[in-house]
């Protein structure tokens, strides 16, 4: 048995979470393999129960399970709290305690839904990229950060982008592994005109990218990348960035496959991949199931390909995605004219019903 720990979180997160599950036990049940789910309170939820964002428990939970499944975190309700016991402190903790320095986050336009981008057809039709982030290290947690205050009354606020080459090596060598198994091409983006830590970042990857020599390298600069992605996003393959790099480029990839409700993501790097979708956790819709299921749906997928190597079993979840969107089921946020509208459990029980025999 496989044992999967389903932090379900705030907002939209239980209801995308129990579609999710409910795949997963039908693919399961599929091919004669059995998830057992345990679960635990984490970001909002758990600062009303235990005081914490991610109390020890749920922390545990996850170092001993196969695999963690994740909804959403935060919401209006603890927006007033301290910065070190706020929702996404969870996510940030999980990430570190895991190991998880590797942040894959494919965006990919299936074909019914080139018409809900606010592109044009003809500029995302057949985008299939995959932004694969640095999440351990960065920004997010170079040291010293902070804010003071001087003596003259003001502040100052510090934070500090770091990278060491160990850091750099080991997120360069999962973008050429990934590549090997995509289109063989990873554009690596920095800023290195600017900052001294790219500099090191171009020069690492660039070295590392000579024991992948049937992989194509290029490298650019994140304004230019931020640019490229709007004219001509099918130019893309792989992208290798840092963390934050990683964490903006992503959201603006989201946003040409139509909808942020589409996009599932995996962390990975330890022994525990955590999978979790790219939405956050949408307090405006929570407990109304118009949520979309699908980008929570397509994350078993990736935890089917990533954690449990079951290709074939995460080849039918994103099959059978593409089925339901082939024949016109939507939830709110992708609904177009002449297209069927369905809610949350509805779209789940129709990827169910649409997984191979
Ligand atoms: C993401 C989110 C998180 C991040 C926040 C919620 C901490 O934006 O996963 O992209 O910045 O990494
Ligand atoms: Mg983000």
């Amino acid at each position: 048995m496989r044992r999967i720990a389903l932090l379900r979180g705030d907002g939209v997160g239980p209801e995308v979470v129990g579609q999710a599950v409910g795949v997963l036990e039908a693919v399961g049940a599929r091919i004669g393999q059995t998830f057992g789910f345990e679960e635990a309170p984490v970001g909002g939820a758990a600062i009303d129960v235990e005081g914490l964002p991610l109390p020890p428990k749920t922390l545990e939970l996850a170092r001993a399970s196969d695999a963690v499944l994740m909804g959403a975190v935060g919401g209006p309700r603890w927006e007033g709290l301290d910065y070190g016991i706020r929702p996404e402190r969870a996510l940030l903790a999980l990430r570190q305690e895991l190991g998880l320095y590797a942040n894959l986050r494919p965006a990919r336009v299936f074909g019914p839904l080139a018409g809900a981008s606010t592109l044009k057809r003809e500029v995302v039709e057949g985008i299939d990229l995959l932004v694969v982030r640095e999440l351990t290290g960065g920004i997010y947690f170079g040291q010293p950060k902070g804010v003071e205050r001087l003596s003259d009354g003001t502040e100052r606020g510090v934070n500090t982008e770091v990278y060491t080459t160990p850091e750099i090596e080991r997120i360069a060598r999962m973008a050429f592994e990934v590549a090997r198994r995509r289109r063989h091409q990873v554009t690596s983006v920095d800023k290195a005109n600017v900052l001294e830590s790219s500099e090191l970042w171009r020069r690492t990857v660039t070295r590392v990218h000579r024991d992948y020599p049937d992989v194509e390298l290029s490298h650019l600069y994140v304004d230019n990348c931020a640019m490229q992605l709007i004219r001509a996003p099918r130019q893309f393959d792989v992208i290798l960035t840092t963390n934050l790099f990683g964490d903006i480029l992503s959201d603006e990839a989201a946003m040409l496959t139509g909808s942020i409700g589409m996009l599932p993501s995996a962390s990975l790097g330890g022994r525990v991949g955590l999978y979790e979708p790219v939405h956050g956790s949408a307090p405006d819709i929570a407990g109304q199931g118009k949520a979309n299921p699908i980008a929570t749906i397509l994350s078993v997928g990736m935890m089917l390909r990533y954690s449990f190597a079951l290709d074939a079993a995460a080849d039918a979840v994103e099959g059978a995605v593409a089925a339901v969107l082939a024949r016109g089921l939507r939830t709110a946020d992708i609904h177009q004219p002449g297209t069927t509208l369905v809610g949350t459990a509805e779209m789940g029980a129709a990827i169910r019903a649409a997984l191979p025999g």
